[in-house]
C-alpha cells in the first residue's frame, strides 16, 4: 500500500555576507545595469570564512524541522542535493546528520543533479515516504558556489550565490482531496554535459546562450509533463516556484506556458542563482510572505548542469 507525501515544514540557511552588483563592479569589468538587465540579479550571499556546506545545510535542516514540528532525532533519512560538498568523500549528508543532531543510523547520502538537485531529492524522498521505507525524510538543497566560481570571469561570477533550503517530508493524512506531492518528474541528457561543467580542480565553465535556450525549452516541457500527469491546465496552477537562475529564463518559461509573471514567485534579485538551494529557499520565503495558502496548486521546475531537469506538482 502506498501513501501520499506532504511537505511538513521548510527552512533556510542564508549566509550573512552580501555581495552586491556594485561590489562586483570593483572586481570585474561589469556593471549593475548589465547584470540587472540580463539576469534580474541585484545581490547574492557569500558564505562566511570558516563555515562549510554542511554548516549551512544543517542550519536549513534545523529550521525546517522546527517548522515541521519534528525533532531532528525523528528524521529517518537525510538527502543532500549539492555540487559543492564539504569534501568529495564522505557525503556531506553524514556531517549534516552530526551537526543537526539526527540519530546515528539514520540514512544519509548526497545526490548530484546541479540546479535540478532539489527536484531530484524531492522525487527520491517522495518515493521513500510513499512506499513506507522512511517516515521522515529531510531534503536539503545547499550550495557554496562561491568556492567553485572564478572571481575573475565576468561571464559566470555575477550569476551565482550561496544558500541552503530544506524541507521535511512525511506521510500525508488521507483527506477527501489529494494533498501534498502530486507527482515528481526527472530528466537528464548527458549529450549536453560540456555546456555547463566544472573540470576537476577547476572552476565552473558555461556556454551561457546554449544553457539559456535549453533551460527555457526543457523547464517548460517538464512543466507540461507535470500538468498532463495531473490532468491540469496551466491556468489551474496558483504559483510556480521555478529555479531562480535568470529572470529572463523564467520569463521565457512563462511565455511558453501562457502564464502571467504574477504566477511566478521571484527572489532572484536577492540571491542570484543558488542552484539546488534556489527552489526550497524561494518556497520558504513564499510561505512566509503569505504567497502560498492552503489548497493552492504549486508547480516546481528547474534545469541545471547535465543537463538535468525536472518538475513537481504540489497541492499545499
Ligand atoms: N558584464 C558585462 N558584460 C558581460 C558580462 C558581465 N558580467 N558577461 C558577459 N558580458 C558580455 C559578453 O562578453 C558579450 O560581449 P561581446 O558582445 O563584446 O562579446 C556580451 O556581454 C553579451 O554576452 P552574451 O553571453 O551573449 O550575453 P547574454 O545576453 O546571453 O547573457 C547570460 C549572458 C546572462 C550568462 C545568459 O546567457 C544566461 O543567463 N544564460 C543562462 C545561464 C545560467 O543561468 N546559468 C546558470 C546555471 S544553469 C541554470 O541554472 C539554468
Amino acid at each position: 500500500m502506498t501513501t501520499e507525501t506532504r511537505i511538513l515544514g521548510t527552512g533556510t540557511g542564508i549566509p550573512g555576507k552580501v555581495l552586491s552588483n556594485r561590489d562586483l563592479e570593483r572586481m570585474v569589468a561589469t556593471s549593475d545595469a548589465w547584470i540587472v538587465e540580463r539576469t534580474g540579479i541585484k545581490e547574492r550571499r557569500i558564505l562566511e570564512p570558516g563555515r562549510v556546506t554542511s554548516d549551512l545545510a544543517a542550519e536549513a535542516g534545523r529550521n525546517a524541522c522546527r517548522a515541521a514540528g519534528v525533532e531532528p532525532a525523528e528524521i529517518d533519512c537525510i538527502i543532500i542535493a549539492t555540487v559543492t560538498p564539504d569534501v568529495p568523500m564522505p557525503a556531506t549528508a553524514v556531517y549534516v546528520q552530526q551537526k543537526l543532531g539526527a540519530k546515528p543510523g539514520c540514512a544519509a547520502f548526497d545526490i548530484s543533479a546541479a540546479c535540478a538537485g532539489f527536484i531530484y531529492g524531492l522525487g527520491i524522498g517522495d518515493g521513500f515516504v510513499r512506499t513506507g521505507m522512511f517516515r521522515r525524510v529531510l531534503v536539503v538543497g545547499v550550495e557554496v558556489l562561491s568556492k567553485i566560481v572564478d572571481w575573475t570571469d565576468r561571464n559566470t561570477c555575477v550569476l551565482f550565490g550561496d544558500a541552503a533550503g530544506a524541507v521535511v517530508l512525511g506521510p500525508a493524512v488521507r483527506g477527501e482531496r489529494p494533498r501534498g506531492l502530486l507527482s515528481t518528474h526527472m530528466f537528464a541528457d548527458g549529450g549536453q554535459a560540456e555546456q555547463l561543467y566544472q573540470p576537476l580542480g577547476g572552476f565552473v565553465k558555461m556556454q551561457g546562450r546554449a544553457v539559456f535556450a535549453h533551460a527555457v525549452r526543457n523547464i517548460a516541457s517538464s512543466c507540461e509533463v507535470a500538468l498532463e500527469a495531473n490532468h491540469l491546465r496551466p491556468g489551474d496552477v496558483d504559483l510556480v516556484v521555478a529555479h531562480q537562475a535568470n529572470l529572463r529564463i523564467i520569463e521565457g518559461v512563462a511565455q511558453r506556458l501562457g502564464l502571467p509573471m504574477s504566477k511566478f514567485y521571484l527572489n532572484i534579485e536577492k540571491y542570484g542563482n543558488t542552484s539546488s538551494a534556489s527552489i526550497p529557499v524561494a518556497l520558504d520565503e513564499a510561505l512566509r510572505d503569505g504567497a502560498v495558502k492552503e489548497g493552492m496548486t504549486l508547480l516546481f521546475c528547474a534545469l541545471g548542469a547535465g543537463f538535468s531537469w525536472g518538475s513537481a506538482m504540489v497541492r499545499w
